[in-house]
């Protein structure tokens, strides 16, 4: 009793026991699901870190919410943790199961699946049609699920990929689960912060990056890859929203930190980055949770013969 109430100060008695009977059964069960969220997302830094204090048996790489927090690569969001969010990795040994059913069903991992599925989409889109091959570029490309899962359905596909990743062990990662379509891909390690090229892009796609970046740089890298895309071509940043319900899990207890931001800052960055507001659309997955910010370069009328027309008809009027 006297331990208790020297190692929680914040927590009170019953909160306290609330967690140590989840932790008797292995985690929340689906009716507790809430109670636990709002739990844990109305606590300030102390209470988290009392509670963490009080799941620590469960609070290792054992379960999602221990990988989250101990961050075994060394920063949050690396290739394996998405991946098990991808593949709703869930332990079997009954003191973690109820735990990761938990964290798969909070809405930001529901979010991260949905952003594959809203990039599939978006390449199926880009596939459409005869002019190929097409170029892709994707930054932060961590396990390229989405990509192995493209191809997968679509081995006819005419896109090629350009990869970037700064982690070795993401690039490896990747490269082993799309053995297959090696010839379609090329990996390269790189800060994406320093990235060059001369070639031009049908489409650069990013997601699970920019929220990790400050306003300053995200203006940034928006300005200096959209001089890589071609013309009438799109450039689309996944970034999750300022309205995320697992915010306060999220950032006390995993201290998983994003940059979540409404649609109209993201808005705001690309006009900044130089782009017409009529050139900029945001989008989002089902929950709303991730959002995309879709910035257009506007077709050069020089290039396409029929825009010329129209533009010449436009412009003598
Ligand atoms: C959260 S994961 C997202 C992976 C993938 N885009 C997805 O949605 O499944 C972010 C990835 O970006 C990589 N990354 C982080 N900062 C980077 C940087 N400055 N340049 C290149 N890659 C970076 C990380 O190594 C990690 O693999």
């Amino acid at each position: 009793m006297e331990t208790k109430t020297t190692a929680f100060s914040v927590l009170k008695e019953n909160e306290v026991q609330f967690l140590q009977s989840l932790l008797a059964k292995g985690g929340p069960d689906e009716e507790e699901y809430e109670l636990f969220l709002d739990f844990i997302s109305q606590v300030d830094e102390q209470g988290a870190q009392e509670i963490r204090e009080a799941i620590k048996p469960i609070l290792n790489e054992e379960t999602m919410i221990g990988f989250a927090f101990t961050k075994p690569y060394g920063y949050a969001g690396d290739f394996k943790i998405i991946d098990m969010i991808y593949a709703q990795k869930t332990n079997e040994d009954p003191r973690y199961t109820k735990w990761d059913k938990w964290y798969h069903a909070q809405h930001a991992a529901k979010a991260v699946r949905n952003r594959k599925d809203f990039f599939k989409q978006v390449l199926a889109e880009l596939d459409e049609g005869a002019d190929h091959p097409k170029e892709v570029l994707v930054l932060g490309s961590g396990p390229a699920t989405d990509v192995f899962e493209y191809l997968t359905d679509h081995p006819d596909s005419g896109l090629r990929f350009d990869l970037i990743d700064l982690d070795q062990r993401a690039i490896d990662h990747a490269k082993e689960k799309n053995a297959k379509f090696l010839d379609r891909l090329n990996f390269i390690r790189m800060n994406v912060l320093r990235f060059q090229t001369h070639k031009f892009y049908d489409l650069i796609w990013s997601a699970g990056l920019f929220d990790y970046f400050k306003e300053k740089h995200f203006i940034y890298l928006l300005k200096k890859y959209m001089a890589f895309i071609k013309d009438g071509a799109e450039m689309i940043i996944g970034n999750f929203s300022d309205e995320n319900p697992s915010t306060g899990g999220m950032h006390t207890i995993l201290e998983w930190h994003l940059n979540q931001r409404s649609p109209e800052e993201l808005v705001h960055y690309a006009v900044e980055a130089g782009a017409e507001e009529k050139n900029v659309f945001v989008d989002k997955e089902p929950l709303g949770v991730n959002l995309f910010l879709r910035v257009k370069k506007p077709a050069n009328p020089f290039k396409n013969p029929e825009s010329f027309i129209s533009w010449l008809t436009i412009n003598n009027n």
